[in-house]
Order: structure tokens, then C-alpha cells, then sequence
């Protein structure tokens, strides 16, 4: 009886042993499996590092409008629909009418993605205002993931006279502010709209507009990832997001 016991314990012993040599053998393929995986990985980072060197190349670049690079760039949109409903423009509508209200100068703060998003929703609000848009200032917040420390401007993002020249059918855009409506700004006597993202499209005409027609100019400060809410928005997001989006998508 004693020595059935002690075989018996022995080959449980085999037992266990064997099951733990799988596990290290799994351990083991695991661990490959996951060195390898991380070696992706991390190439995928560089190529998405290799995205924030893209500008100085664009900017020896040819750019003028009839390249393969420009129309790479600022070319027309796939059909997006499925992606998002309103990304397509419609056939045709009007370009900005020559009178303007006045400036919406603007604040963007935020990570990488707030004010990208900002981006286009500011430029559907000088749109829907029948505003000039100046140029956008920035403050990155550095502490946001994936922001270089480069990013300290809207120039690291666009291409300012191709943001303004593709945009020219939808907003006129200009670099700055007319030299007056610089001083007053630093004498802090433009008014001055903090706005959300989830901001209508009425509260601009209702309560901006008015603002904008007295002023000849406002300051808008985003520091939400947008300035105006998203779709319900239909025509006038739909058509004029666009050309921001198409960017967008390649950014
Ligand atoms: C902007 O201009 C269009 C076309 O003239 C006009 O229909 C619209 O009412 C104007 N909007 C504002 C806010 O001035």
C-alpha cells in the first residue's frame, strides 16, 4: 500500500511537472509574440512621428495650383458619406458676399485634435456671420499628448496663404487684424465671447452678430475642442466643413 501511494505521488509529481514546462513554453511564445508585436509598434510611432517633419518639405515645394502635389493636398474629397454624412459638398453655392460684418479673431486652446476640430468650426462661424476670419491664434496646451513642442503656431499646422486660398470660395481669410484693431485688442477693448463646442448656430446670430455689426470685430475663445455643435447643422457645416475636413483626414 505504501509504495502504490509513493509511485502514485511520483507520477502526479511527472504530472505537475510536465503541465508547468507547457506554461513556460507558453510564456515563452507569449513573449515573442509581444516583442514582436512592440517592434510594430513602435515603427507605426515613428512613422507617425515622421508626420511632424512633413511641413518643411511642403514648404520647398512647388505649391502653385496646377501640380499633382497640390491637387494631393487640396484636391477635391472621395465621397464620403459613409464616413460622415455631411463631409460631400453640394454641387454649388455661393461664395462669400463681398460685404463683411467685421473680424472674428480667434483663441484656440487645447491638444492637437481640440483645435484641429476648432479649426473648421471657426471657419463655419466667419461663414455663417458673413465675417472675415483672421487667422487663428494658438495655444497648445504642451502637455497634451502626441503635440510637438514645434506646435506653437497655426503655421505648424497649415499652410496659412493655402489655408486662405483654399478656402476662398467659402470665408475670407486674412493673416491679422487691421493695425487699429490690433491696438484696441491690446487694450483689451474687443469684445470678447468665450464659447463652448456645444454653442448653436443661433446663439451666433442672436447674440454675436449683433456684437460683430456694432464692433466691426470679436474675439472668440475656444478652449473646448470647437465652437459650434455638431450635426443638425446640415447645410451650412455640411458645405463648409468641408475643405477643412478634407485636410483634416490627411493630417
Ligand atoms: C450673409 O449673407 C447672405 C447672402 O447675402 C445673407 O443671405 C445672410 O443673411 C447674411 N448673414 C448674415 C449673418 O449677415
Amino acid at each position: 500500500m505504501k509504495g502504490e501511494g509513493k509511485t502514485l505521488f511520483k507520477s502526479k509529481l511527472k504530472w505537475v511537472g510536465l503541465v508547468g514546462l507547457a506554461l513556460s513554453v507558453f510564456s515563452l511564445f507569449t513573449h515573442f509574440l509581444l516583442a514582436r508585436y512592440a517592434v510594430e509598434g513602435f515603427s507605426e510611432y515613428q512613422a507617425s512621428i515622421t508626420i511632424f517633419f512633413w511641413r518643411p518639405i511642403f514648404e520647398i515645394a512647388d505649391l502653385s495650383t496646377n501640380t499633382p502635389l497640390y491637387r494631393r493636398l487640396w484636391g477635391p474629397v472621395r465621397q464620403l458619406e459613409s464616413l460622415y454624412p455631411h463631409a460631400t459638398p453640394k454641387g454649388s453655392y455661393a461664395a462669400p458676399i463681398l460685404q463683411t460684418n467685421g473680424f472674428v479673431f480667434v483663441r484656440i486652446r487645447g491638444g492637437f485634435h481640440e483645435i484641429r476640430n476648432s479649426i473648421s468650426d471657426v471657419v463655419v462661424v466667419a461663414r455663417l456671420l458673413n465675417a472675415t476670419l483672421v487667422i487663428p491664434e494658438i495655444q497648445s496646451t504642451t502637455s497634451s499628448k502626441g503635440i510637438s513642442s514645434e506646435f506653437k503656431s497655426f503655421a505648424y499646422l497649415y499652410n496659412e496663404d493655402q489655408f486662405i486660398a483654399a478656402l476662398a470660395k467659402d470665408v475670407r481669410i486674412v493673416k491679422t487684424l487691421p493695425k487699429n484693431l490690433k491696438g484696441a485688442r491690446r487694450k483689451k477693448e474687443i469684445p470678447l465671447f468665450k464659447v463652448s463646442r456645444s454653442v448653436s448656430p443661433y446663439f451666433y446670430r442672436r447674440h454675436v452678430l449683433p456684437v460683430l455689426n456694432r464692433h466691426s470685430v470679436v474675439e472668440l475663445v475656444i478652449s473646448d475642442g470647437g465652437c459650434l455643435q455638431p450635426p443638425g447643422l446640415q447645410t451650412v457645416t455640411g458645405e463648409k466643413r468641408n475643405p477643412a475636413t478634407n485636410f483634416k483626414l490627411r493630417v
